[in-house]
């Protein structure tokens, strides 16, 4: 097709869905830069643009919670009974054995703009470790490393990024050696977008030859999976489970065999970890029951007498957060991506969007101006057949690096890897000093290597030399 045909079909799209306005420059554009826009408009699916408008841009069409939704029931931190004590051992055995034979990779999603933390780069390289200062990544990629070694299995790891950070997290990967591990098992790979909208659904341009868009939200990691190919490279190898994380969360256990092994003895197609709520409205979702599906109901939707309620042993009913940690089936996957249409429903966000005015000017608003459009994964849950919930334990598991100061801040985040550590070593006998707040008296810091979880220091708690009072202690 000519270049002048294709502008004109382009321009007729436009006309057709009101979006005329993203043309306007076309003629002060250089050779590429027009055939970079009419690729960016091109790729628009303008079939469904006329329904987002009217759904999600023009009012806040978010699915209305439902009039009937019950706490959802979850498998305990450490096990109770006598049945259940055999069935976490059975499904520790059998995740190991799903590690083992290859059937587990790792996924983390890192798409995001990381706009709370204000870190220039991909979140991955922010550094959080107290004494090496590692970084998010570097932690994760030991701990593949590390557990490949423990289960005697090139454990795969693909990582999704977005636009905005694809090129700068592949150079670190490059740069870093891929941190110990395969450069063929390292998979990165990149999510959609979606158009940033005016509020009256035009879409705004970043300028005069591109479109303002943003990463679609990582609940495009299950579509993303399956349009960039990295599906079809998880069926080559013959995995079956992916073991899913956020990229700001250096706390979790990157691949669980617990958890693995209920998700599978269970029959599951994807499950999650879950904390108990540090109060009734913490900013996490909400695990619920709706019509007997596991379903994720936003902190900011549940009704605030809801949150509220207690059972009569004072703890909340709706206590249990979601904390972006799940195993996903790779039959769910394919299953949700059959004929390509697939779709989870938009959440909308009121933000300010720099982009340039009708006559070309750049504008950067002091107040929000537009809509971004975000897909969430646990939006997924309700679609499952089947979807365990198993709760951990924050000081465990939990310590994501949002924002710069205060709450969930790397400040926070640090403190807890030193606790972390220190109540690992005590649980093997290694006495750790204590100051008058509770706190230790020392700074510690475990690497992956040493070990992935707290039963892991048992054996080599001889090795380990007395810690005296604000000395630093490295583990690796
Ligand atoms: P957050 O909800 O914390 O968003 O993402 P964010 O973009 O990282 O940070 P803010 O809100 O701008 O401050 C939770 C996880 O989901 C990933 C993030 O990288 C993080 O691991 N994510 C988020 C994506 O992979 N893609 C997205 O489009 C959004």
């Amino acid at each position: 097709m000519s270049d002048k045909t294709r502008f004109e079909r382009v321009s007729a799209l436009c006309k057709k869905y009101q979006q005329e306005h993203l043309l306007a420059f076309y003629n002060q554009l250089n050779t590429n830069q027009q055939k970079s826009l009419l690729n960016q408009i091109e790729k628009l699916d303008f079939k469904r643009l006329p329904g987002w408008i009217e759904q999600y841009i023009k009012k806040d069409g978010a699915l209305a919670i439902p009039t009937h939704f019950d706490p959802a029931p979850a498998y305990p931190p450490v096990p109770k009974t006598i049945e259940q004590k055999a069935k976490y051992a059975k499904a520790y055995q059998l995740g190991e054995d799903l590690l083992k034979q290859g059937k587990v990779a790792g996924f983390v999603v890192a798409g995001g703009q990381g706009t709370r933390l204000g870190f220039d780069g991909p979140k991955g390289n922010f550094s959080v470790s107290p004494i090496k200062k590692k970084t998010l990544f570097t932690i994760f990629g030991e701990s593949i490393l590390a557990a490949s070694k423990k289960y005697g299995a090139d454990i795969p790891w693909y990582i999704m990024t977005s636009p905005l950070n694809d090129n700068a997290t592949k150079e670190t990967f490059e740069k870093a050696n891929y941190f110990g591990l395969k450069k063929k098992n390292v998979i990165i790979f990149q999510q959609g977008t979606t158009p940033n909208f005016t509020f009256d659904g035009k879409i705004l341009m970043a300028d005069k030859g591109t479109l303002a868009t943003g990463p679609d939200g990582h609940g495009g990691s299950l579509k993303a999976l399956a349009d960039s190919g990295a599906l079809a490279d998880i069926k080559k190898r013959g995995i079956e489970y992916l073991s899913y994380w956020q990229v700001d969360n250096p706390l979790v256990y990157v691949l669980d065999p617990l958890f693995i092994g209920l998700h599978a003895a269970d029959g599951a197609e994807m499950s999650s970890k879950a904390l108990i709520k540090a109060g009734p409205l913490e900013k996490v979702g909400n695990f619920c029951l709706v019509d007997g599906k596991v379903t994720v109901i936003e902190y900011s939707d549940l009704p605030d007498k809801q949150a509220h309620r207690k059972n009569l042993d004072g703890s909340l009913v709706f206590e249990l957060g979601s904390i972006g940690i799940h195993i996903i089936s790779i039959s769910f996957i394919e299953k949700l991506n059959i004929g390509g249409g697939f779709a989870l429903p938009f959440h909308r966000a009121v933000k300010k969007i720099p982009h340039i005015d009708a006559a070309g000017n750049p504008v950067n608003p002091d107040k929000p101006n537009g809509v971004k459009l975000e897909t969430f994964v646990f939006d997924a849950l309700p679609m499952a057949k089947k979807s365990v919930i198993l709760q951990t334990l924050r000081a465990e598991e939990f310590a994501p690096v949002k924002n710069a100061t205060g709450v969930d801040s790397a400040e926070v985040t640090h403190q807890m890897m030193i606790d972390r550590a220190a109540s690992w070593l005590e649980s093997a006998g290694v006495k750790v000093p204590y100051k008058a707040d509770g706190k230790p008296d020392c700074v510690l810091e475990i690497a992956p290597s040493f070990a992935l979880f707290k039963e892991d220091i048992k054996d080599k708690a001889d090795k380990i030399q007395t810690l005296k009072p604000q000395s630093s202690v490295y583990l690796g």
